[in-house]
């Protein structure tokens, strides 16, 4: 584990792979789940001393209170992060988080795992992943790597309403995969459920893999709200899915109100004949209390 930042000619790239909550660490990162604001604090060798502020919010549950955007004053260049083998770009300034979920580092790593038999049996045709709620794109490029690692191809099929994230996205992907043939990345500036609808109409048992990865509540054009929406996009996400032993399905989110044990009850009704296996809860780093559940669901 490093403590190092490197710096490129336009960039600073910040090691995150040491975050932790630590004292005498000199900068955080900041993750809104839900109403709770959670300060991150990575340990970093870069001077950073002058960009962490925070203002107009709590860090503890606001219940029913809105959030106001959090301001992080940044350094004179870009800020990347480098988790492991990724890049990510940060957005300083006015934001509800930089562009990384941090939280979702374990998972990220367990669904390069539990990809990896299914990447060596592509037989050259490229891994298909549908990453919906996809934001500035983690999961596909966790995925993408182990592709292109594996010497695969991939094909990211992302989804979010926001374009600016989609174009965000679209920067990390050229940000770690320049001048490659293998990742082909699709945007769709889209409601995830209507996407759902469509695309199993025209083109069922097309996927690998699909990441479902959505906020408790969203306003959009057509409100959303996680605990009545999940179950249903999960019986349509499976149909998506090859039909093949390797079929994966990651769901994940942050609904303080319910509970793991129902969210997971949940999740088995919507996807009858997967087997479910627990995500990471982040335990050792946020504790037990944390809001994020999550699940991977595979063919039993
Ligand atoms: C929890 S974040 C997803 C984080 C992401 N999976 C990651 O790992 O970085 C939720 C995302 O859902 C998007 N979103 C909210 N409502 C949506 C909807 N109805 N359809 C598609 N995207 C939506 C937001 O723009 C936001 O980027």
């Amino acid at each position: 584990m490093s403590n190092e930042s490197r710096r490129t000619a336009t960039s600073e790239i910040l090691d995150v792979d040491s975050y932790a909550l630590r004292d005498g660490g000199r900068a955080f990162f900041l993750t809104v789940k839900e109403e709770v604001v959670t300060l991150q604090e990575a340990v970093t060798g870069i001077d950073l001393s002058d960009a962490l502020a925070v203002g107009g919010s709590r860090k503890t549950r606001l219940g029913s209170e809105p959030l106001e955007p959090l301001w992080l004053k940044g350094g004179p260049r870009p800020l990347v992060a480098r988790e492991g083998d990724l890049l990510l770009e940060l957005e300083l300034g006015a934001v509800l988080n930089p562009g990384l979920f941090l939280d979702q580092r374990r998972n990220r790593a367990v669904l390069r795992e539990k990809l990896q038999s299914t990447i060596s049996a592509l037989g050259g045709r490229p891994l298909r992943l549908l990453n919906l709620f996809c934001y500035t794109g983690a999961f596909s490029l966790a995925v993408a790597r182990e592709c292109v690692d594996a010497g695969a191809a991939v094909e990211l099929i992302n989804v979010d309403l926001s374009k600016r994230y989609l174009s965000w996205l679209k920067r990390n992907v050229a940000l770690n995969f320049p001048g490659t043939d293998a990742v082909v990345s699709r945007e769709f500036p889209q409601d995830a459920r209507k996407f759902l609808e469509t695309e199993v109409r025209k083109r069922p048992a097309s996927y690998d893999a699909i990441v479902i990865d959505p906020p408790t509540f969203s306003r959009g054009p057509t409100p959303f709200r996680v605990e009545n929406e999940l179950p249903g996009m999960v019986t349509t996400a499976i149909k998506l899915l090859r039909g093949a032993p390797g079929d994966l399905l990651f769901v994940s989110c942050n609904d303080s109100r319910w509970l793991t044990s129902a969210f997971e009850a949940t999740l088995s009704e919507a996807a009858p004949g997967f087997r479910l296996t627990p995500g990471s809860y982040s335990l050792e780093e946020f504790g037990p209390d944390y809001l994020l559940k999550s699940a991977f669901l595979t063919r039993a």
